[in-house]
């Protein structure tokens, strides 16, 4: 197994220099979803506790953050919780099973209104002391990724109030009422600026933005819906100094319009290619991506030859972070992790 290269205590970690588009000694990778049901580990601890209060343990969630990083040469940690974890804050009642499902979905304008502002330090206290205490425990060259869900993502489990392959009730409500869905975007968009602020705070190095469900949305609804609120989250976070990462899954068809936004990365799912997102999207960009989780289940040879793809695709130069395109399914052998890890860092290594 590669070990990640000794760093003297002044050098950038290879994620953060990675999004920062400056050269590194191999291209990092971390994974989507990489605390989570595919390591026994972690469903050891899930037979005891249920996910809610996996995620309201501070203990448990750093336990589950740090179980990868013990596995494998990840580059990079991110926080275990979920997107809907700051939504319950703000009076939300919802449940997991095991996709969110909200007890009174949102249609009206009076629900919208009765929303809290999210009070982070007060209604989600046990999320920034698991940050604090997961960078705590992680070694200095293992970067800790704060996130939040994208306000389209949010409102779409909002308005669906359970979780939907095509979302036709958000997509819906979204048309037939513009000035409702805008009023919850933007009070979404505030939410999410203050909780990823505190997690800067409590001790995130990088911020990603998942904006899982805005490949359902046409180009120029992506532009006029989930645009905006997301130009305000980058803009009331700029001061932080810290890397933003924003993951668009499935928003290929929309790259033109993710160009105007000031991040330093973009996430891409498989569908799209990195190279001709690169295009797109211009040179002062890093981008993260973008292997099929579907690949991991190819004969070790054949693996290779898709990571390898990915590397053709995205080009010589700086600035890629290797990912998977989205999650890792919960049937994925913990063994292919570690040679896809491995196999990274080795083919990227500078000699
Ligand atoms: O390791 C990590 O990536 C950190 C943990 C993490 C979770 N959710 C844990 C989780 C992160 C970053 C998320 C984000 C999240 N949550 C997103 C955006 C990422 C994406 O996949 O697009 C979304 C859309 C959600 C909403 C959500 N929460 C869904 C759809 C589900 C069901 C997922 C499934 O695979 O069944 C959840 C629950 C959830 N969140 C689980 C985990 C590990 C499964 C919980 C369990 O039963 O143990």
């Amino acid at each position: 197994m590669s070990s990640p290269a000794l760093k003297t205590e002044t050098a950038l970690p290879t994620f953060l220099a990675a999004c920062r588009r400056q050269p590194v000694a191999h291209t990092p990778i971390w994974i989507m979803r990489q605390a989570g049901r595919y390591l026994p580990e972690y469903r050891a601890i899930r037979s005891k506790v249920g996910f809610t209060e996996l995620t309201r343990s501070p203990e448990l969630a750093a336990e589950v953050t740090l179980q990868p990083i013990r596995r494998f040469a990840l580059d990079a940690s991110i926080i275990f919780s979920d997107i809907m974890v700051p939504i319950e804050g703000m009076g939300v009642d919802l449940e997991y099973a095991p996709g969110p499902v909200i007890g009174t979905p949102i249609r009206t304008l009076k629900q919208v209104e009765e929303l809290r502002p999210l009070v982070p330090e007060q209604d989600v206290p046990f999320m920034l002391e698991a940050v604090k205490l997961t960078r705590a425990g992680l070694p200095a060259h293992v970067p800790l990724i704060g996130f939040a869900g994208s306000p389209f993502t949010l409102f779409s489990y909002l308005v669906a109030g359970k979780p939907s392959k095509e979302f036709s009730v958000p997509r819906a409500f979204a048309q037939a009422e513009p000035e409702i869905s805008a009023r919850l975007l933007d009070k979404l968009a505030d939410a999410m600026i203050v909780y990823l602020r505190a997690q800067v705070n409590a001790g995130a190095q990088a911020l990603m933005l998942f904006e899982s469900w805005g490949g359902l949305l046409g180009p120029s609804d992506y532009k006029r819906i989930a645009l905006p609120p997301v130009k305000k989250i980058i803009e009331g976070l700029k001061d932080l100094g810290v890397p933003l990462i924003y993951f668009a899954n499935q928003c290929g068809g929309s790259l033109e319009y993710i160009a105007t936004l000031d991040v330093d990365v973009v996430g891409l799912d498989w569908r799209t290619s990195l190279g001709g997102a690169r295009e797109i999207l211009g040179p002062q960009r890093a981008i993260q991506g973008n292997l099929d989780p579907a690949h991991l289940f190819s004969p070790p040879a054949e693996l290779k030859k898709r990571v390898d793809e990915v590397f053709t695709d995205i080009g010589p130069g700086p600035g890629h972070i290797f990912n998977l395109g989205h999650g890792i399914w919960p049937e994925t052998d913990p063994d292919t992790v570690a040679r896809l890890v491995d196999y990274v860092h080795e083919r990227s290594a500078k000699a």
